[in-house]
């Protein structure tokens, strides 16, 4: 048997190619290996995404970036979280196993708070439940799918650590292992992806590259990249260049070669480069892109998709909650 790989994609923002390569790309890899459980965490969307509009064409054009990139929904169980209502009495089951000083502690809640008390405001000032409660509904996730591992980026390690805590004061309590234990997999050869600033890529900073650019947006954004004042002549260094870290996450070791090679010739000037960059990743996302076009344009098909998947996940969550319930006295 198989082991469970599950995780969960947020659907705040855009896609961009920090995301392709950060994690959807590794985790679409570790789905030959699992058996993978993908879905999309709406209701955790929903604290902070509160246009109604906004948030359901995020939604679909979350669930069709991943199907574009290549997750295969005959392989993948893929869903909506909202279409799962076994997670929301899994996490009233979880509260109640889950000390109220566990999530003061949890960074994104003790994040709002500083910053709440170095602008001198209310230290819960605009934090509601939601954000509040966080890893209880993002534990239930995990727990309901009895989930092996979880890959994740290193910001999300210590809710997995706080899954992992209350699933045991679960099993602790009824002394039996009504729950599965999670663990968490961090990508470690996964590349930071630089933004158009040279920081890391990352909606917060505005500097993306939207993984479903047209042709004529991405090449525009390539060539706003900033650079420095080097003139032509000069020889470069690649790998002190956004440009060529970014070209490497689309070429060939060949023509990383080649390219490394032209830059510590002198002689090449970032437009060149930029030329470079873009024929690259337009020949990566260009099918990319013309998949998601296709997906975005049935939406009936899109929606029956993630229906099929949460037809295969309910029994799975269903069978999770039963145990609780068991477990617990509530079924009597
Ligand atoms: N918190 C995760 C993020 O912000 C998204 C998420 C929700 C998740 N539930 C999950 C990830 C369960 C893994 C497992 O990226």
């Amino acid at each position: 048997m198989k082991k469970i790989s599950l995780t969960g994609i947020k659907p705040t923002g855009e896609l961009h190619i920090g995301n392709y390569f950060g994690a959807i790309k590794p985790a679409l890899e570790l789905a030959s290996s699992y058996d993978a459980r993908y879905f999309i965490a709406d209701y955790h969307a929903l604290n902070t995404i509160k246009d109604p509009t906004e948030l359901s064409s995020l939604i679909r054009g979350v669930a069709a970036g991943w199907l574009a990139a290549g997750l295969d929904p005959e392989k993948v169980i893929f869903y909506r979280q909202s279409s799962i209502p076994e997670t929301f009495e899994l996490s009233t089951q979880l509260a109640a196993f889950t000390p109220k000083g566990l999530m003061n502690r949890a960074h994104a809640y003790k994040a709002a708070v500083q910053e709440n008390g170095e602008k001198g405001n209310d230290p819960d000032a605009g934090v509601n439940m939601g954000l509040y409660t966080y890893p209880v509904l993002m534990a239930a996730d995990i727990i309901l799918f009895d989930s092996d591992v979880v890959p994740v980026g290193s910001d999300q390690v210590q809710h997995i650590e706080m899954a992992q805590d209350i699933a045991g004061a679960v099993n602790y309590n009824y002394k039996q292992e009504v729950l599965k234990i999670p663990q968490a997999v961090i990508q470690q050869n996964v590349a930071v992806v630089p933004g158009l600033d040279g920081r890391k890529m990352s909606k917060s900073y505005g500097n993306t590259i939207p993984l479903f650019s047209p042709e004529k947006q991405l090449r525009k954004l390539i060539m706003r990249i900033v650079t420095n004042s080097q003139p032509l002549e000069e020889p470069k260094e690649p790998e002190q260049s956004q440009i060529y870290l970014l070209y490497k996450l689309f070429a060939t070791a060949e023509e990383q070669a080649s390219l490394a090679a032209r830059y510590r010739a002198g002689g090449m000037g970032w437009g060149e480069a930029k030329e470079e960059l873009f024929r690259a990743a337009n020949r990566e996302l260009s099918p990319l892109r013309e998949r998601y076009e296709a997906i975005m344009a049935d939406p009936v098909g899109l929606d029956r998709i993630l229906a099929e998947g949460a037809a295969k996940a309910r029994p799975i969550a269903a069978a999770t909650v039963k145990r609780f319930r068991k477990a617990s006295g509530i079924d009597l």
